[in-house]
């Protein structure tokens, strides 16, 4: 039984996904026992003017300082973004950056060009070269690694968890020279893999990576690994974090890592 627990990923009703009030999600974070939570609220480049995402990154940053100070004593409350495809508009993803103090940037990548949006993807049409569409978004994913305006990279497996629901399988491996590339960039520029615990509450049903890709990161010098919800409402934060950090230890990893101030914190896995 882990008694730090901190969830780097969630969103509030500032992104179009989320459901809850931050001040909502810090309470049921409370009463869960966690100790600390970053509000990482979407903003996504390629949408930027019609999502207004400049609003609502103000009002998230709104949200999680005035939630820092009510619950002052009981829980670490960090505000964040998870930045989506930057690399649709990179100077312009760095501008949205530098207008906050965030303390926490997860990149992300939901949509690819040749493809489109990975959720949307019909992967019973017939002809669908899975292996293209997969090699596909990891040679993008890439993009947002030389990107590098992210503190932590956001749900390495984020595809699979929308090919489980159709029975249909992609040869991962087939493309383990894409992910070595990520490792080994990731590592180098100095930031962080996110471990992501939604797939637990989807069909996929897994961490998203997992272990072998954590290992793959490790082996290649990584030490910093953020651990993440990506939870949309109060119930979910902070779900499968403990057994997050269980998985992380028998990887061999002895910390994971919260941010702030865009600082990288180590906090033992104990
Ligand atoms: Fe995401």
């Amino acid at each position: 039984m882990y008694i730090n627990l901190f969830d780097s990923h969630v969103h509030s009703d500032n992104s179009p996904e989320g459901e809850d009030l931050t001040m909502s999600l810090c309470s049921a974070a409370v009463d869960k026992g966690i100790s600390g939570i970053c509000i990482t609220d979407t903003c996504a480049m390629d949408e930027f003017e019609e999502q207004r995402y400049g609003k609502r990154l103000m009002y998230s940053c709104f949200a999680a300082r005035k939630a820092r100070d009510v619950f002052a004593q009981q829980l670490i409350v960090t505000n964040g973004v998870e930045m989506c495809q930057p690399q649709a508009n990179p100077e312009r993803a760095r501008e949205v950056i530098g207008k906050q103090r965030f303390d926490f940037v997860l990149g992300s990548l939901h949509k690819i060009r040749k493809y489109g949006d990975m959720q949307q993807i019909d992967y019973a049409q017939p002809g669908l070269d899975i292996q293209d569409v997969f090699r596909s978004y990891y040679e993008e994913l890439l993009e947002v690694v030389d990107w590098n305006g992210f503190d932590s990279l956001a749900h390495l497996g984020y595809p699979l968890r929308y090919l489980k629901p159709y029975g249909k399988t992609v040869d991962l491996a087939a493309i383990d020279d894409v992910f070595a590339e990520i490792m080994k960039r990731l590592v180098a520029n100095g930031r962080a893999l996110e471990l992501n615990t939604g797939g637990l509450r989807m069909e996929i049903e897994a961490f998203t990576p997992s272990n072998k890709y954590l290992k793959m990161y490790k082996d290649y010098g990584g030490e910093m690994i953020t651990i993440g919800s990506d939870s949309v409402r109060g119930e979910h934060i902070g779900c499968d974090i403990q057994e997050g950090m269980e998985l992380l230890k028998s990887v061999g990893f002895k910390y994971f890592t919260f941010y702030k101030e865009r600082q990288p914190i180590m906090l033992r896995l104990l």
